[in-house]
């Protein structure tokens, strides 16, 4: 029995040496990355196999136990039990701090924070232009219009002859434009479109015909040599003067409120005759010309409330203190741009009308220099959204 113990000792002796590089990890397990624990609780796995499993010594010390005398063998028996228990539960002991520690890290590993806010993509917007444009192409299709798109590359006859204005006219002085070198111009107004759109149509027809129009114009707070007007154009069988005035009026009624009031002054175009300048009553000041000190925000005098001994109203800013605002121009269409479209002029009659975008945008949204409606600046577009 002797020897047989002595061989039990044996193999608990060498278990001991073997399970040292193991035995610091109930302490240190936690200090080691995640890929070093899970490779040695591999490892761990096979050692525990080798020094427990059917083959191991332990489970041939265990064979012996048959062998002692029998008066011996109770205590031969419980030796073997004991060391095989302190093998089992030192390895055990090992494993759960490893798994334990395994399990925690990959969790981590794989944490989602839910409550992190999600990155919000930075949406674009519209241009200033572009939401003014779409606000009146909205109230005319609504009277039956429809939106005609053309051309901004144009020849001279589409822009000036067609529109009555010959060789030699005062007209093409003042709406110098842009020429590219074999004789085609950038259009100077949105005119043009009346022609396009009576060849393709002809009568009856009501378009409204937005876009980007060019002049040989040095910038400055008012001007810039490519800006957007807004032309409208109906032709039909006895149209006139006051159906021009009621579809202005209605359509600045329906912008600026049902108190709108609007105002033609006699004037000249090549493409009409009669011909009217159009106003409507300041959507600020409703036509009075002035307002009460503070009350409208323009980052000037009128912004600041009444000091002691001052007047409680100021003159009203965008309309000067007129009550005024001049817009565009208008007219019955000229019975020689009718006849340059084929179109009868003593069946058919036409009114048209016309103004520029960023004069419009500029008043409505208090903006001193239309320049910075074409400089990209985030800071200056991002007040339209
Ligand atoms: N085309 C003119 C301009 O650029 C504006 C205009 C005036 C358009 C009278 C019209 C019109 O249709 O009838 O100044």
């Amino acid at each position: 029995m002797e020897e047989q113990q002595k061989q039990v000792e044996g193999i608990r002796e060498a278990f001991k040496a073997k399970f040292e590089r193991f035995a610091d990890l109930r302490s240190t397990a936690r200090e080691m990355k995640l890929d070093a624990a899970q490779a040695l609780s591999r490892e761990l796995a096979e050692f525990k196999t080798k020094h427990t499993g059917k083959k191991s010594e332990i489970a041939e010390a265990k064979k012996l136990i048959g062998k002692v005398n029998a008066e011996e063998r109770g205590r031969f028996g419980k030796l073997v039990q004991s060391v095989e228990r302190e093998i089992v539960e030192a390895i055990d002991e090992v494993e759960a701090k490893l798994n334990e520690y395994i399990s925690e890290a990959e969790t981590e590993r794989d944490r989602l924070d839910v409550t992190i806010p999600g990155r919000r993509p930075r949406t674009g917007h519209l241009h200033p232009i572009t939401l003014l444009r779409q606000k009146i192409e909205d109230v005319f299709v609504s009277m039956g219009y429809s939106i005609e798109d053309d051309r901004e590359i144009e020849t001279d006859y589409y822009n000036f002859d067609a529109l009555n204005i010959p060789e030699g006219h005062p007209a093409r002085e003042s709406q110098d434009t842009f020429y590219t070198t074999d004789g085609f111009a950038l259009r100077s107004q949105t005119s043009t479109v009346q022609i396009r759109a009576m060849e393709r149509h002809g009568a009856p027809l009501r378009i409204l015909a937005p876009g980007r129009v060019f002049r040989r114009d040095t910038p400055d707070m008012t001007h810039t040599p490519m800006f957007h007007q807004l032309e409208g154009l109906c032709v039909d069988k006895d149209i006139t003067m006051a159906h021009l005035k009621g579809t202005v009026t209605e359509w600045l009624k329906r912008m600026y409120g049902p108190d709108t009031k609007t105002r033609f002054r006699p004037s000249y175009f090549p493409f009409t005759e009669p011909s009217a300048e159009f106003d409507f009553s300041c959507f600020v000041c409703h036509g009075t010309g002035t307002v009460v000190s503070g009350q409208w925000s323009v980052g000037s005098e009128e912004n600041l409330p009444p000091a002691a001994g001052q007047p409680l109203t100021v003159r009203c800013r965008p309309c000067k203190g007129s009550g005024w605002i001049e817009l565009g121009g208008s007219g019955m269409v000229h019975p020689n741009v009718l006849r340059a479209c084929n179109i009868d002029p003593t069946v058919y009659s036409g009114f048209a009308f016309g103004f520029g975008l960023e004069r419009m945008a500029s008043l409505m949204y208090a903006i001193d220099d239309i320049r910075h409606m074409f400089e990209n600046d985030v800071r200056f577009l991002e007040q339209f959204r």
